[in-house]
């Protein structure tokens, strides 16, 4: 039986909760790292981070979702990042977490969502076609490391910049 989860919009606050989780999603973060992100992401209106939390507070799930422009297509909304933890899976948080996506998706005037999952999540896979996403294409994902003028990887700079 779940025990009773809300959900939320995140705050500065969430930092190390969210540090936690982005580790458990895969994506080792620390609560510096959370903190200075979170503060880029919030103060945008174009982004919004939802939390689910327990009756104590504890935080068990986040998703973040973010709106897409494109030259070539009309605007669409996006799922970043997405995790529920592990102890609490299969319990109902994820499907609540994605309801809560919609309705802000829906407010935002937007009508497609998308979220892009790694190949071997076929778990993953499950979770969103049961909820209603259908698979639109495989892609091949390319990475550049690039440097700033100081020398430091560019997204250091960048996410105290933008803050
Ligand atoms: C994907 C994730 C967020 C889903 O959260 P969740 O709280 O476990 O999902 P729910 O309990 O709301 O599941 C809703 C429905 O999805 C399906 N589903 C969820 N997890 C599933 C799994 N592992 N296998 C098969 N079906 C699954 C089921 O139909 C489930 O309903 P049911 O339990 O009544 O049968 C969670 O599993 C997770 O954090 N996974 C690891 C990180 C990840 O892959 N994130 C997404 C990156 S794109």
């Amino acid at each position: 039986m779940m025990d009773a989860v809300d959900i939320r919009s995140a705050t500065m606050d969430d930092s190390s909760a969210l540090a936690d989780l982005s580790t458990q999603l895969g994506y080792p973060t620390s609560p510096i790292q959370s903190a200075n992100r979170l503060g880029v992401i919030l103060d945008s209106n174009k982004h919004a981070i939802l939390v689910a939390y327990l009756a104590d507070g504890k935080v068990v799930g986040w998703v973040h979702v973010f709106l897409a422009f494109r030259v070539e297509s009309d605007p669409f909304a996006e799922i970043g990042g997405f995790v529920v933890t592990k102890e609490f899976r299969r319990q109902g948080i994820g499907r609540c977490l994605l309801a809560a996506v919609e309705e802000w998706v829906i407010q935002s005037g937007i009508t497609k969502l998308r979220v892009r999952s790694r190949s071997n999540r076929v778990d993953t896979h499950t979770f969103f076609e049961r909820l209603g996403f259908s698979k639109s294409k495989q892609q091949h994902v390319f990475d550049k490391s690039l440097k700033t003028d100081a020398g430091h990887p560019a997204s250091v700079d960048a996410a105290t910049r933008y803050h």
